[in-house]
């Protein structure tokens, strides 16, 4: 049994937001933001959230797979930024989508939620206890980022990517194996405290928290993790990174990826970028990168690509799909 990627799609709210916009309303540039991110602009929502944008992409996913919404067992969205405590943001989409048939929850890896959450969506159609899936990446970190912290703030955009899947009896192509990691031990190098709820006997009041992050701890650690993760994952299948056509990196930072390329000793041509467009979506940058990639029609029956992502907790992890 495999699981296969039959359908993608991905959403961002209209609204852009460039480096020269931040620029006026605190002391940043496009300069520094380009030279040290390669980001250039990025999506913002001004209102509707998490699960607007996640049910937008699914849709899109559904009408590229020929899926109808009926048809879906099961949907794992990876977010840290549900609109609410609860419901979880899946169950919200089970809701717009009308998929009465399915069961939806969310999974919390912060930016390695898709890589996360597809990885436990093929560990269950293993199973045979589902068929047809859906498997979001989403978050709308403009909305918990602290905007007087220029450090942090210019690096994150808003967005929604999807992917629907289904369980298939026979064929090469799939999700051929995974690895997923965790190290609580370095949590605190990237946070994003919870809001600070209220409390009868004490008085408190609920407060919100932010985003905090010693950035460089952060690049240090995925320019070493996903490289090994990487060779870790390929070393299980038998396959060599020359076999692999695309390596679909979590869009943090150009200069990240760059870093991964030179330890893993192959081109960036094999890197595919867009954080030049979104900045840092969180876990919703692989999938929009994968969805793009199916519409620009650059994935053929047959192309081995590996997904790799790492972020908060730390976590981290990669997939080998064949497509
Ligand atoms: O999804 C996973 C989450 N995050 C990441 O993957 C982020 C990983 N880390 C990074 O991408 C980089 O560490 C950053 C892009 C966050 C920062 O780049 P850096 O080269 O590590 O810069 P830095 O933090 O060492 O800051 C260098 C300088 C500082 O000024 P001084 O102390 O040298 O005078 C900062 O105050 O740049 C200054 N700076 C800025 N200047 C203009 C920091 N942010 C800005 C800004 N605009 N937005």
């Amino acid at each position: 049994m495999k699981t296969v990627i039959i359908g993608t799609g991905s959403f961002a709210p209209p609204r852009v937001v460039t480096n020269d916009d931040l620029a006026e309303v605190m002391d940043t540039s496009d300069e520094w933001i380009r030279t040290r991110t390669g980001i250039e602009q990025r999506h913002i929502s001004d209102g509707p959230g998490t699960t607007w944008m996640a049910a937008e992409a699914a849709k899109l996913a559904l009408k590229d797979a020929g899926v109808e919404p009926e048809d879906i067992d099961i949907i794992i969205a990876a977010t840290t930024t549900a609109d609410n405590c609860f419901p979880s943001a899946a169950c919200e989409v089970q809701g717009i989508l009308g998929a009465g048939n399915a069961v939806g929850y969310d999974v919390s890896a912060a930016c390695s939620g898709f890589i996360f959450a597809l990885h436990t969506m093929d560990g269950l159609m293993r199973t045979g206890a589902y068929e047809t899936g859906l498997v979001i990446g989403v978050d709308n970190l403009s909305k918990v980022v602290d905007w007087s912290d220029r450090s942090t703030c210019v690096l994150f955009g808003d967005g929604a990517g999807a992917a629907v899947v289904r369980a298939c009896e026979d064929g090469d192509r799939g999700l051929l194996c995974g690895r997923i990691g965790s190290d609580g031990r370095k949590a605190s190098v990237l946070t994003c405290q919870a809001r600070t709820m209220g409390n009868l006997l004490t008085g408190t009041k609920p407060e919100p928290g932010y985003i905090a992050m010693e950035g460089q701890e952060v690049f240090k650690f995925a320019v070493k993790k996903v490289p090994e993760c990487v060779e870790s994952l390929l070393k299980s299948a038998d396959t060599d990174m020359g076999e692999v056509k695309y390596l679909i990196l979590h869009q943090a930072n150009y200069r990240i990826c760059e870093s991964i390329a030179k330890r893993l000793k192959i081109s960036m041509d094999k890197i595919p970028m867009n954080i030049d467009r979104y900045g840092n979506t969180s876990g919703a940058t692989i999938p929009i990168l994968l969805d793009e990639l199916n519409r620009q029609g650059k994935l053929h029956r047959g192309d081995r690509v590996v997904l790799a992502g790492f972020g908060a907790g730390l976590t981290w992890g990669a997939l080998l799909v064949e497509w």
